[in-house]
């Protein structure tokens, strides 16, 4: 069983690669009176990914690993969550794949936000095959991590209408604005579950 620490919040750290929007809003979310979690730790495959930025403003610790090598990043990684003491890992925009074994040290306790409406349209370019497919509807998704891609328990998704007008761009940055919706309120779910 999980336990929160001293004053009752929970450690997370927040894997990126990039922009970090959805890092940004866990930041503001973890600020807000009664916030079950702390944001304590970045970790970054990409020295210049601009979501860093947010994480020297919030004086949060940020992590970089190179990935030229996935085991032995992988092993820094873990014993420098180990280090501080980070019990929940959410992934946000991260572009490397976990292995089993990173992902066997935080069974049910990694998560991830992707733009699609799981189990459809796993991977990458999600909205330019959701538009071609001529869906009617795409979303996102938070869901738990396992060693199959985009493939772990759902634990919240919320449905986006595709207008006839939408692009990718535009289609992308409306279920961004719901991501940040999405993502502390499934996060929240998952810590009351613990
Ligand atoms: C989001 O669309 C997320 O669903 C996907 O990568 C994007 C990251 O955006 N996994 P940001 O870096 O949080 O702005």
């Amino acid at each position: 069983m999980i336990k929160s620490n001293g004053i009752n919040k929970i450690n997370i750290a927040v894997f990126i690669s990039g922009t970090g929007s959805n890092f940004k809003n866990l930041i503001k979310d973890s600020k807000k009176k009664n916030a079950k979690y702390r944001v304590c730790l970045v970790v970054s495959n990409h020295i210049k990914a601009k979501g860093l930025d947010y994480a020297s403003r919030a004086k949060i610790k940020k992590k970089i690993i190179d990935y030229s090598n996935l085991r032995s990043s992988e092993k820094i990684i873990l014993k420098y969550l180990k280090k501080n003491k980070i019990q929940i890992i959410c992934l946000a925009g991260f572009m490397k794949i976990l292995s089993k074994n990173f992902i066997d040290n935080f069974v049910g306790k990694i998560l991830n936000i992707h733009p699609s409406l799981l189990p459809k349209y796993k991977g990458l370019n999600t909205h330019q095959r959701a538009i071609k497919n001529k869906e009617k509807y795409s979303g996102c998704s938070v869901h738990l991590v396992n060693s199959k891609l985009d493939s772990g328990k759902i634990i919240l998704q919320k449905k986006v209408k595709i207008n006839k007008k939408d692009t990718p761009k535009s289609l992308a940055k409306k279920v961004l604005k719901q991501e940040h919706i999405l993502y502390p309120k499934a996060l929240v779910k998952v810590l009351s579950s613990l």
